[in-house]
């Protein structure tokens, strides 16, 4: 049985995490699946209750920066500024780590990912705790990310010993994963902290990792990006509406009998029969709503999600890239 608790139950919380257990709770960005990062069992259990891959390193999540230093080994000066001028937020840095660190955590890499979220109930929760806590996102391997502790629950009830209930992210894509540990940072993955937003901070040499150059060493370096993710039961389809018209998708989906549904920025026309639209304001609305929109479409039986494409600057980036990902055919 999973325990559900309340966001004014941190010290039940913090006392499962201590004893070795597993619990959920919510981050700025999507829940996390918390255990104590510097217990290898307690770290196996998230493994497990995921199904996830073990090569797939874990992020560290921090409650202040002077808790960096139970993992990573040195924190470059670059590090240092980022901290202060992000922190907390949705930027996940990668160090070098400390040998103390086990394989669990980092996959057997050489480095470690930290990150301090900005929401008050995980802050206090590994200020209880008084751990550094291991936390992915508290989804089943592959599936979209949970954002609400529903989604959390219908993903993992069972498999983990708690979750804190707590009001829906409010960014709903993953943290920005920035990579220091090189002699120059690269964004690893992309999120709501942005290549733009970095260089008008003044950090102008953060570049993005080119996955069409290198792609054999940045599986090494991220081998988070190997595995498949955020992928609903239905299959996803990304359309640019710049680049096709709309009747040539809709013809062509539907000729196949399929329930399709439309999520973007632009209604599409009435007559065009789909099982439902949901239309966005905002990109920032787009992102933040995107993984329970996908779970909704699958409770609602609809065989193909068309995604609006959005432009591939700032936040766009990142939403651009969780749509593909789910848009990969399954293997
Ligand atoms: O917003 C977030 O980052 C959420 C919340 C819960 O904090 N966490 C999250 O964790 O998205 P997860 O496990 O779903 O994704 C972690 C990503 C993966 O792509 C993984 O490969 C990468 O971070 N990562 C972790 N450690 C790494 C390392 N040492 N080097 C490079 N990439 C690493
Ligand atoms: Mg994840």
């Amino acid at each position: 049985m999973t325990t559900r608790l309340s966001a004014n139950e941190i010290e039940r919380a913090a006392a499962i995490l201590r004893s070795g257990g597993t619990v959920a709770f919510p981050t700025e960005t999507v829940y996390g699946l918390g255990a104590n990062c510097l217990d290898p069992t307690a770290v196996a259990k998230i493994f497990i209750a995921k199904g996830r891959p073990a090569d797939n390193p874990l992020i560290v999540h921090v409650a202040d920066v002077d808790m960096v230093s139970c993992v990573a080994e040195v924190i470059p000066s670059v590090a240092q500024q980022l901290m202060e001028h992000y922190w907390p937020g949705p930027l996940t840095l990668v160090l070098g780590k400390l040998a103390s660190v086990s394989d669990e955590v980092t996959a057997g890499l050489a480095t470690v990912a930290v990150r301090m979220p900005n929401h008050r109930v995980a802050l206090e929760l590994i200020r209880e705790a008084n751990l550094p806590l291991a936390a992915p996102s508290a989804n089943l391997s592959g599936r979209p990310s949970a954002t609400s502790w529903q989604s959390v629950l219908e993903d993992l009830d069972g498999r983990i010993d708690a979750v804190i209930c707590d009001e829906q992210c409010q960014i709903g894509i993953e943290s920005t994963v920035l990579d220091l540990s090189g002699s120059q940072p690269i964004i690893l993955r992309h999120g709501a902290i942005t290549l733009e937003d970095f260089h008008e901070a003044g950090f102008k040499d953060v570049a993005i990792w080119n996955s069409n150059v290198d792609i054999d060493s940045a599986m090494l370096n991220s081998p988070g990006l190997r595995h498949r993710h955020y992928q609903p039961q239905a299959s996803v389809v990304v359309i640019d509406l710049n680049e096709h018209g709309t009747s040539k998708w809709y013809d062509d989906l539907r000729s196949n009998g399929n329930r399709i549904a439309w999520i973007g920025l632009q209604r599409q026309p009435d007559d065009l029969l789909l099982q439902t639209q949901v239309v966005f304001d905002s990109i920032e609305e787009y992102s933040a709503n995107l993984y329970e929109t996908f779970r909704k479409m699958d409770h609602a039986s609809i065989e193909v999600i068309v995604c609006e494409a959005v432009p591939q600057v700032g936040l766009g980036r990142a939403l651009m890239d969780r749509l593909q990902r789910a848009s990969v055919p399954r293997l």
